[in-house]
């Protein structure tokens, strides 16, 4: 199995997830939409788990896959934490890991969750109902990496529409009609100071010492407050896919 977290990763994550409100901000609404209290939901690349547990209280059962055992000891022990009784842990390779037929289907922010054929195959296989995705979409604002990287004299290599419409295009020619939007989603990461920004920002875009001096330079204009607390600016703008199935 693939290690995908950096040991102690979940601590930065599930702050940031807690401070901004996700996964209400960007996929409440649609969750709300697509889910009804009787459905079996399999949650692919499920991480830490909080889309996973948000959905527990919205469906009859989630299925979290993923490929990191660290995530799924993270999401367990918020399981436990919280009483919450009906969401699975599995570890497994998608497309690989053996599931059974589900109602929903759901993945954010796994990028080759439909990536070849074989993989929208699969999601045909388990995805009964309706399915949910990101794709990474058209980056329109600079990343965090674009805005640090040329200040430290290093390349940013823009990531574009990486496969957002390749996605849709493979899901519709295996016979879904699939709805895409465009969503820009605020998911700045917390910090405590300068030092704690500069360890994720160092550790995210892989910084050496060499860089530490000039990177604490340029921190105060990267910076920014948010209701009081201090955040590392962070945009995710991706595609969002959704699929009904008529059966
Ligand atoms: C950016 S995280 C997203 C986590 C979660 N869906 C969320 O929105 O908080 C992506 C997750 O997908 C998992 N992943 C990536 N490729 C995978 C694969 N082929 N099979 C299973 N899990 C995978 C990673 O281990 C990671 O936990």
């Amino acid at each position: 199995m693939k290690k995908f977290w950096k040991e102690n990763s979940h601590e930065a994550y599930l702050w940031a997830a807690e401070f901004m409100n996700y996964p209400e901000i960007p996929f409440g609404s649609y969750l709300r939409e697509i889910l009804r209290k009787t459905d079996v939901v399999a949650d692919v690349g499920c991480g830490f788990g909080v889309p996973a547990l948000f959905m527990s209280s919205l469906c009859s059962r989630v299925i979290a896959i993923d490929q990191d055992p660290y995530a799924l000891r993270v999401l367990d022990q918020e399981k436990e934490k919280r009483g919450i009784t009906n969401v699975e842990t599995r570890l497994g390779q998608w497309p690989e890991v053996e599931l059974e037929p589900c109602d929903v289907v759901v993945s954010f922010y796994h990028n080759r969750f439909a990536e070849t054929t074989d993989n929208v195959q699969k999601i045909l296989k388990i995805g009964k109902r309706a399915g949910i995705m990101t794709s990474q979409g058209p980056a329109c604002m600079p990343t965090l990496a674009e805005k640090i990287l040329p200040e430290l004299g290093l390349e940013a290599i823009r990531e574009s529409c990486q496969n957002g419409c390749y996605a849709k295009s493979l899901l519709e020619t295996a016979g879904l009609k699939v709805e895409c939007r465009q969503i820009t989603h605020d998911f700045s990461q917390p910090v405590r100071n300068q030092e704690e920004a500069a360890a994720y920002i160092s550790s995210h875009l892989k910084l050496g010492e060499e860089h530490q001096e000039k990177l604490f330079q340029i921190l105060p204009r990267i910076l920014i407050w948010k209701e009081d607390q201090l955040v590392i600016p962070i945009i995710r703008e991706n595609c969002l896919l959704t699929w009904e199935r008529s059966c």
